[in-house]
């Protein structure tokens, strides 16, 4: 029987760096993979001082698939933040509850708690490993060594960095926010804009009106669209030595919609309500024209389980589970509240959702999500993982007519988060491969599958097999060689 306890099977600790070369691949592998997939993971190496802790506060470690010519290498690393180069000098745990300096070892509370254990992103030629807490963490995109925190030459002067900045793939700007912008608890957001070359372009500073965590932004073409969320903090829970968020059921939704080139000035506030505050990862925005339309998976209570009430009262799994939602905000009227709209008549998802990255700024027809979905074949041995600790399935949703199209890796299998790979540049929307990592329950192994994004049900073209388990996802990010500044093999 498999665990549900937290610390077993994929979530158990790894302690683990690999390199393989020529992985086994079963099918084959499309022409179109010419590129390296990332995945920013969590694995907590050792047993957390708190047995409350979240596991949002694990260790980051890297992993690179390098696919070329219908081959595909593989090499993970950790990540060397600071926090881990003193864990692994003492060989035990030193650093306290997520995002609470004061529950830490004396010997560490002074050091950077950056666990770079969220999204890689590539930009600049650069390789960054991101945790919003802190600074990115800059990796060599070929070996993975850790470079250590970078603050783009000395013009990000925020202590922060959202784990989720937006690339405009028209402009090559990668436009990003940071929240708590000058330390715990502080009510100042920074908006930064930064060009394909790494420059920052332009940096805004303004106050929120509600510190809390701000975990993913969107763009449009010309506007930057900031939520905020029910999940609060306060330096009298940081003092207590709590956890650094709790869930406040009544705190309203707040939208800061701010031009990307503007001043503070020009940053406009959106107010909604307790029942709106729950989002975690955006699908996509875009402009028509004065008005601002942003996609995503919304809740109506706390998402976050590991992290509790305000009130002490326990969470709600009926309120808890996301729908996807359209907010329409219009710029011309002088109402500060918005327009919903839930899609998919209700339908119940979770919050990793993505796009084909080409079309971010602008509609897209068709969203990805990793989801749990009872109705696909699952083993009855692992049903109570598949449905409840990870998910199961890829779905492509069809904006236009409303079909739904799903993928499962087999009857055993959890999956990670889908990455879109366009079949070729100019290639229509949609028109490529889902890339991911499944794991097998049965075998604890995993795997690399390659599925058509336009037909998931029919099952994987490609699997790559690797000889182990992985690390447990958070994000990944693929980048195609030609804005790579290294050789494939
Ligand atoms: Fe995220």
């Amino acid at each position: 029987m498999t665990s549900s306890s937290s610390d077993s099977d994929f979530f158990a600790p790894m302690r683990f760096e690999a390199e393989v070369l020529d992985c086994e691949v079963e099918g084959s592998l499309p022409a179109a993979l010419q590129g390296a997939f990332y995945r920013s993971c969590a694995d907590r190496r050792f047993a957390p001082l708190y047995a409350d802790d979240t596991p949002y506060n694990s260790d980051g470690a890297v992993d690179q698939f390098r696919f070329y010519d219908g081959h595909v290498d593989f090499l993970s690393r950790y990540v060397r933040t600071e926090r881990f180069l003193a864990e692994r000098k003492a060989h035990r745990a030193l650093f306290g509850r997520y995002r609470n300096r004061s529950t830490s070892d004396p010997s560490v509370r002074h050091l950077s708690h950056n666990t770079a254990n969220t999204t890689p992103i590539v930009h600049g030629g650069m390789l960054f490993s991101m945790k919003e807490e802190s600074l990115p963490t800059r990796m060599d995109p070929s070996t993975l060594d850790t470079l250590g925190e970078w603050n783009f030459s000395g013009k990000i002067t925020a202590k922060t960095f959202t784990a989720h900045p937006k690339l405009d793939p028209f402009t090559g700007e990668l436009i990003a926010f940071s929240y708590e912008a000058k330390g715990d608890c502080s009510d100042d957001i920074a908006v930064y804009v930064i060009d394909k070359n790494a420059a920052v372009t332009n940096e805004i500073w303004f106050k929120v009106p509600v510190v809390s965590s701000m975990h993913d932004m969107a763009i449009t073409d010309r506007h930057v669209i900031l939520p905020t969320t029910g999940m609060v903090t306060s330096p009298e829970r940081l003092q207590r030595g709590e956890l650094h968020w709790a869930y406040d059921p009544t705190v309203p939704a707040h939208v800061a919609i701010v031009p990307r080139n503007g001043k503070a000035k020009d940053v406009r506030w959106f107010h909604g309500t307790p029942d709106q505050a729950m989002l975690v990862h955006t699908t996509n925005a875009w402009s028509e024209g004065n008005k601002v339309i942003l996609e995503a998976p919304v809740a109506a209570e706390n998402f976050h389980p590991y992290f509790p009430r305000v009130d002490g009262l326990p969470n709600d799994p009926a309120r808890y589970v996301p729908t996807m939602r359209r907010w329409t905000f219009d710029l011309d009227s002088n109402s500060d509240g918005w327009q919903e709209e839930i899609l998919f008549g209700g339908m119940k998802v979770t919050s990793f959702t993505r796009i084909d990255d080409r079309y971010l700024t602008r509609k897209n027809r068709y969203s990805f999500m990793m989801t749990s979905d009872p109705s696909l074949p699952v083993n009855r041995e692992f049903a109570d993982t598949l449905a409840v600790r990870v998910s199961n399935a890829w779905y492509r949703f069809d904006h236009l007519s409303g079909s739904i199209d799903k993928f499962s890796a087999g009857d055993s299998y959890g999956v990670s988060e889908p990455q879109f790979v366009p079949r070729s540049p100019a290639a229509p929307e949609g028109d490529g491969y889902l890339i991911g990592v499944v794991n097998d329950f049965r075998t604890l192994r995993s795997e690399l599958v390659v599925v058509d994004a336009m037909n998931l049900a029919a099952g994987a073209v490609a699997r790559v097999k690797l000889p182990f388990r992985l690390h447990m996802q958070v994000h990944g990010w693929w980048v195609p060689w030609s804005v790579l500044p290294f050789q494939a093999r």
